[in-house]
């Protein structure tokens, strides 16, 4: 099958692909996924993005945190998920304390596209420096606000971050610090809508919201607390996609579309 024939859910995304799909106001689906049998349901739903989130820490290991996650485990569900995948973009988080250097960064990094076959890796907070560095080895980098899981020992607990005006206006800063570093892909955790609808808007990089509001130029869940099966609660700004499914391939259906057609996220899940 050359490229022309080929069937377009095995036609790999690219961050290209996804910057088009904001510049044409097409919302991007993005669900966290952590093995191959989740990840080939998720790229046969024609979702554009997978997250291997180091959620993984609590919904998969069972910590109360992300804090235990290593880059070895990291690796190796991102080599779970490519390995399964076709069409969606891969994403990989750079777990705690994997970049507390430029050069550690780059040394994590490079493990997690060499072997875990990922395209681009995600790190929490306004490291410019480290994102430069990255960029300038030819790593993707996808930055990550708001609300740091990473940071839960110095936040004590996780809450919406950004209500002041100060928080939000530092918050807008670093999104445009991020991307002239090199970001090409922001996430925003727990956020008030208003300040993610403007920091989508004043941003040329796409941006994709998890308890950010419906004007983020995407959006991604935990998969396992849009399925309802996590084993903490679930966060008020996530949906159990599976209350009128009949199957698991029929909720991740549901939750692309209702992304795509801006159905999710309503009022009740945003701050
Ligand atoms: O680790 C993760 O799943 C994440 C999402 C919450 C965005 O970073």
């Amino acid at each position: 099958m050359n490229s022309i024939t080929q069937d377009c859910t095995t036609i790999p995304l690219s961050i290209t692909d996804l910057h088009l799909m904001k510049q044409r106001g097409e919302k991007i689906s993005c669900l966290t996924a952590y093995d191959a049998s989740f990840s080939a349901l998720i790229n046969n739903a024609g979702i554009d993005v997978i997250l291997v989130g180091d959620s993984l820490g609590m919904v998969i290991q069972g910590h109360t945190s992300t804090l235990p996650v290593t880059t070895n485990d990291m690796v190796y569900h991102a080599r779970c998920v490519s390995q399964a995948n076709q069409r969606a973009f891969v994403i990989a988080d750079l777990p705690f304390m994997s970049y507390s250097t430029p050069v550690i960064a780059a040394k994590n990094a490079a493990k997690l596209i060499q072997q875990g076959g990922v395209q681009m890796i995600k790190l929490e907070g306004a490291r410019l420096e480290t994102v430069r560095f990255l960029v300038e080895q030819g790593i993707p980098v996808c930055g990550h606000l708001g609300l740091l899981p990473q940071l839960i020992n110095q936040l004590g607990c996780y809450q919406v971050q950004g209500k002041t005006p100060e928080d939000a206006e530092r918050i807008l800063a670093e999104a445009m610090q991020l991307q002239d570093a090199g970001a090409t892909l922001l996430v925003l955790e727990c956020v008030p809508a208003t300040l993610a609808k403007d920091i989508s808007k004043q941003l040329r990089i796409p941006v994709i919201g998890i308890g950010a509001g419906v004007h983020c130029d995407g959006q991604v869940l935990v998969l396992y607390d849009m399925l309802n099966i996590s084993i903490s609660k679930r966060p008020r700004f996530s949906k159990n996609f599976m209350h009128n499914a009949s199957s698991i391939e029929d909720a991740i259906i549901a939750y692309h579309q209702a992304v795509k057609q801006t159905l999710f996220p309503s009022i009740e899940h945003s701050f």
